[in-house]
């Protein structure tokens, strides 16, 4: 009796703190969570969150150009999305002439939407478990050989699937390998901008805000998906028509209230919530940190440039957004990880892993390997962050890994494979922007980066290379020696002249190349990487996977009443909760905020305004946009389970209306992609009314706003 007690007692408590975590499978929603998201208010049927055969929630949310979700909102394939996702494609567009990066843009009709190169939006067709295809191929394999093996019957699912369509396939492994999906995509390659407003709504608080709470970022932009005459997929033409979706999203412009229901679907990137403890150290203590430092070193370079010329400025927004994004967002998973002592919680549950598994053949032992093997991994644990984040970081070394491969290709004295290699050079060329500005920034952090290799990475670890030339340079003082080797490198190499780099792709000639002393230089850590640390790193990536892929299996076993959901990878799902406050902070924020923050820090340019907006709150004609009490609202939160990739996804209320537009998580909860945490996780959204206000009152477009189905 006590024990039935305990554990309808210990049901109802995971119920309520546990109700909102998980990244859901659309598919498997019917089976595992419809109930549960029924009784929190959803009125929708199973077959409008997702369906292959009749219209579903799954045909209006969007994989907007594989790094953000989007959702199409109008029947004329209108498409709303984060500013920040769609923050490239702006940048892209602008120059000091026509900055619409930072003055905005509206469409006053569809012959005025900027159609953006290279950008793609996929949509979901439908997905299906082929758990047991692959693992009927795998099976009795080795690690090594079934990761070697499994690109190759992903091929051979995804021709089944597609041949003789234009659709694409990818699959996508679940639970570390326990189980595999296949997802069915149409990909739509001829996408417009319709508008933005400018960054300084669209990115207001900056880099100081990000990942923070309160907010008070008008953080989205919009885009249109254009087809050929049957609604398919085309690349760019005067004859394309504005895309017909199977759905859209309606607009809610009633208002969110405390406990509403609220659900959000997209495309998570990536979490890693079954990570052993040891993982967790990892983060702490090793990665994280070095990425924070790598990165403060590139973004101060870039800054010092960026303040002294429009061009460059615009030329390294993109990129700055994105690494700085990520440099804050390390700094927070350290800190968070350690303040909400998820490695002791970790450790907890492995105990009780252990305890459960003393006697059962298949999971005794797990524990102990796992710490065997991160033990032995730990020494090598900054090998490729200091190689991906560091030496190969500057857009120098960006240059000579692009002309190593061609050097490949040299050697294998293809003429076809030259040529053809040739041409994707010049074309890659056109995503790495090099005035002198950037070469000057360049150089900066070169010198810098090489600094922390050399000072933070063991000494054993290093290529001889940095004893035979590097510090020659300066025999008695190795920091003067490497200021010497980098001055060197950027008086001498071609790569550090824009001119020249572009010559050389031009006209590659190896001879030059195989003589340039960057080339030598990245040359000789790569070859240092390879010959000694990769095959250490490989297998670590390999056997911990394989380990992890044991837990989960135990874990699910060992909690036979429990549902699991997969770890987040860039593939459709659904998360559940409600419109949620949390500690001390204000649930949904307001225009007067944005002019109060503007006034009280005068001098961060991250919280300018254009004057347009503070004549229009001045005003105060918010119209059918205001909260009860007459403010404007900006953003709000709710309670669910997003991460990086959810950007952009649409907040959807009971009835399947749109309400907001998630952006961003809070610092307290930093820790979430290895670890929920009920208590402070929340997602940051944009007010569906403030978006709206924006691009009737602000942006005077109303002709966009006619074309959304609004519920009043
Ligand atoms: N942290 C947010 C995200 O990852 C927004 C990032 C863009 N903003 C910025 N200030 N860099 O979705």
């Amino acid at each position: 009796m006590k024990k039935f007690i305990y554990s309808v007692l210990a049901l109802l408590m995971s119920g309520l703190v546990h109700a909102d975590e998980g990244m859901w499978l659309p598919i498997l929603l019917k089976k595992y969570n419809y109930e549960a998201m029924k009784a929190k208010g959803l009125k929708l049927t199973s077959e409008q969150l997702y369906d292959v055969n009749t219209s579903s929630l799954k045909d209006a949310v969007v994989w907007f150009g594989g790094g953000c979700t989007a959702e199409i909102i109008s029947d004329k394939g209108l498409v709303l999305t984060n500013h920040h996702c769609g923050y490239d494609a702006i940048a892209g567009k602008s120059s000091p002439q026509d900055n619409i990066l930072d003055n905005g843009f509206w469409a006053k009709n569809m012959s005025e939407e900027k159609a953006i190169e290279g950008l793609t939006i996929a949509i979901v067709q439908r997905m299906e478990d082929v758990t047991d295809k692959v693992l009927a191929e795998i099976k009795g394999m080795d690690e090594k050989t079934r990761a070697a093996k499994l690109p190759e019957i992903y091929r051979k699912i995804v021709k089944a699937a597609t041949e003789g369509t234009n659709q694409e396939g990818l699959v996508r492994e679940m639970f570390k390998g326990n189980a595999y999906y296949l997802f069915v995509l149409e990909r739509y390659t001829d996408i417009r901008l319709v508008g933005t407003p400018p960054q300084s709504i669209g990115k207001f608080g900056g880099e100081t805000d990000n990942w923070m709470w309160p907010r008070h970022t008008g953080d989205f932009s919009m885009f249109r998906i254009y087809a050929n005459k049957d609604n398919k997929p085309a690349a760019y033409s005067v004859e394309n028509k504005p895309y017909t979706p199977k759905h859209f999203l309606p607009i809610n412009i009633k208002g969110v209230n405390k406990g509403d229901f609220a659900m959000i679907m997209g495309f998570p990137g990536r979490t890693n919530r079954y990570e052993f403890s040891q993982g967790v150290q990892i983060a702490t203590d090793i990665v994280d940190p070095a990425i924070v430092a790598l990165r403060d070193v590139r973004l101060n370079a870039w800054k010092e440039q960026m303040n002294k010329d429009v061009d460059t400025r615009l030329k390294l927004s993109s990129d700055f957004a994105s690494v700085a994004n990520y440099w804050k967002y390390f700094r927070g998973e350290a800190e968070q990880l350690k303040r909400n002592k998820v490695f002791e919680q970790k450790q907890k549950e492995e105990a009780a892993f252990a305890k459960w598994s003393a006697n059962k053949a298949e999971y005794k032992n797990l524990l102990g390997d796992v710490k065997t093997t991160f033990e032995a991994y730990k020494p090598y644990g900054l090998q490729r962050t200091y190689l991906n984040e560091g030496i190969l970081a500057p857009t120098l070394s960006k240059f000579i890994g692009m002309a190593m491969s061609m050097d490949e290709t040299f050697e294998k004295g293809d003429e076809k494979a030259i040529s053809k290699m040739k041409e994707q050079m010049i074309e890659g060329l056109k995503d790495l922007p090099y005035n002198p500005m950037i070469v000057a920034a360049d150089k900066r952090m070169f010198d810098s980066i090489l600094v922390l290799y050399y000072n933070n990475i063991p000494k054993d670890q290093q290529p001889a290379y940095m004893n035979d030339v590097v510090l020659k340079y300066n025999t008695d003082n190795p920091r003067a020696a490497i200021a010497a080797f980098t001055n060197d490198v950027f008086n001498n190499s071609i790569f550090a002249d824009e001119n020249m780099a572009s010559a050389w792709f031009h006209n590659p000639r190896p001879a030059l190349l195989r003589n340039d002393i960057a080339y030598k230089f990245i040359k000789a850590m790569r070859e240092n990487y390879m010959s000694k640390f990769k095959s250490k790193v490989d297998a670590f990536t390999e056997t911990s996977q394989a380990l992890g892929r044991t837990y989960i299996k135990g874990l699910m076993e060992m909690n036979p009443s429990k549902t699991y959901y997969p770890d987040a990878n860039s593939s459709l799902r659904l998360t559940y909760g409600t419109v949620k406050p949390y500690m001390k902070y204000q649930m949904i924020t307001n225009l007067d905020e944005v002019i109060a923050k503007n006034k009280k820090f005068p001098t961060n340019p991250e919280y300018n305004v254009p004057q347009r907006l503070i004549d229009l709150y001045n005003a105060k004609d918010y119209g059918r946009y205001a909260m009860k009490d007459g403010k404007l609202p900006v953003a709000f939160l709710s309670d669910n389970d997003i991460t990086g990739g959810n950007s952009g996804s649409p907040v959807i209320d009971g009835e399947g209306n749109i309400i907001g537009l998630a952006f961003d998580g809070n610092w307290e909860a930093m820790s979430g992609n290895i670890h929920f945490d009920p208590a402070n996780k929340r997602t940051i959204n944009v007010d569906i009314r403030y978006v709206l206000w924006l691009i009737e009152k602000y942006g005077q477009a109303p002709q966009i706003v006619n074309e959304m189905k609004l519920i009043k």
